[in-house]
């Protein structure tokens, strides 16, 4: 037998490192913004060829201001900080619409397989005073496209800022349900959670969550678990954007899983905006293991320079979940898609059999007989 030179033998015994198995695994994300999703190389593109008023062009210089670096404090606020310059940038049609596409070309190439994608439809339009019916319009178009260029699923989110005030939030609200069925298929409440509290939102919400809308809302990340109680029986979530302060509360824990909650958790984002003091206090595997439905998600690619694969990372690594645990946690976005009954069967069917995993029971029954 011909003896194999050293690069063969290290090409047939090369390991596979923990960061492409969690590359190559299908994922789901479901708490994605597209204004934290932008490649800075984009920002200086666009804003450059277009006049927008930066105080700079250059990607290095304008890094600190729209994404958290070293040194910079983890604080919630600073965070929130990052996207007010962001808002000079979508300054035409084509920047929004090459916004919207590139966050779903890299997620997909990121092997995320289901997306839910998040926009504020007032930010986008305030640079050129857009009107909110166009803007939504721009980005639905761009993701359709997006999509059928890229082995992808994306369902569109509309988000409420707490911070523009109560005219606009009932503007974004009757756009998200003249929406539904045109690619819209939930409402977010996000923004300064500190200085803004939920409940004034909630009628919107309930008329929301009436029409047919799937309902997330950001709480328990700034601020404690009784804001997690408050977006549950006042604003009927389906969801908790963040919501990782639960922990904190046994009677919340306890309403998050008897109206089986799902929690969106975000872990680098939770260190940077200071709601863990380290990765390896993260809450995730306990409330894993207390049985909350938990996800696992980018929440600003951008802004936080991440990758979903980087979060999975992170969950192993720093917060030491297991390989099934991971696969149950993307069974759990699954479930907790706001996708109709027989897409979603669909879609657990694909990325059951792409992550090796048996059918649902129901299915082994009868097919046993
Ligand atoms: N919290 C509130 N609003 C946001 C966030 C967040 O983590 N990310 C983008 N908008
Ligand atoms: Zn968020």
């Amino acid at each position: 037998m011909m003896q194999k030179t050293n690069e063969e033998q290290s090409q047939q015994y090369r390991t596979v490192s923990l960061r492409e198995i969690l590359q190559a695994m299908p994922k789901v994300d479901l708490h994605r913004h597209l204004e934290g999703s932008l490649r800075l190389e984009t920002l200086a593109e666009v804003a450059y060829e277009h006049g927008v008023d930066l105080p700079s062009y250059d990607i290095e210089e304008l890094r600190p201001l729209v994404q958290m670096v070293e040194g910079d404090p983890y604080d919630f606020h600073l965070f929130l900080e990052k996207f007010k310059l962001l808002r000079r940038f979508y300054s035409s049609r084509e920047a929004v619409e090459r916004v919207a596409y590139e966050a779903v070309a890299d997620a997909a190439a990121d092997n995320v397989q289901y997306l839910e994608l998040r926009f504020s439809p007032a930010s986008l339009a305030m640079a050129q005073e857009f009107s909110l019916d166009e803007v939504t319009e721009w980005v639905i178009a761009a993701v359709n496209r997006a999509q059928r260029d890229h082995p992808i699923t994306v369902g569109l989110i509309i988000s409420i800022l707490r911070d523009f005030g109560r005219q606009v939030a009932e503007e974004v609200t009757e756009i998200a349900i003249a929406y539904r069925n045109k690619g819209i298929v939930g409402l977010d409440l996000a923004g300064d959670e500190v200085h803004y509290p939920a409940k004034p939102f909630a009628d919107l919400f309930c008329r929301a969550k009436e029409e047919g809308l799937g309902i997330t809302v950001h709480a328990g990340e700034a601020m404690g678990p009784e804001r997690v109680e408050e977006a549950i029986n006042a604003l009927e979530a389906d969801r908790i954007g963040h919501g990782v302060r639960t922990i904190e509360n046994s009677n919340v824990l306890q309403l998050v899983l008897r109206r089986g909650v799902t929690l969106e958790v975000c872990p680098t984002s939770n260190l940077q905006t200071g709601v863990v003091r380290g990765l390896g206090m993260h809450p995730l595997r306990d409330l894993y293991r207390l049985g909350v439905h938990v996800t696992l998600n980018t929440d600003d690619p951008s802004v936080s320079n991440t990758t979903l694969t980087d979060e999975y990372v992170v969950a192993v690594q720093s917060i030491g979940l297991t390989m099934t645990e991971l696969k149950n946690i993307i069974l759990n976005g699954i479930q907790a898609a706001f996708l109709p009954p027989r897409k979603k069967a669909r879609l657990e069917k694909r990325m059951r059999q792409a992550l090796g995993l048996a059918a649902p029971s129901r299915f082994r029954w009868r097919f046993w007989g």
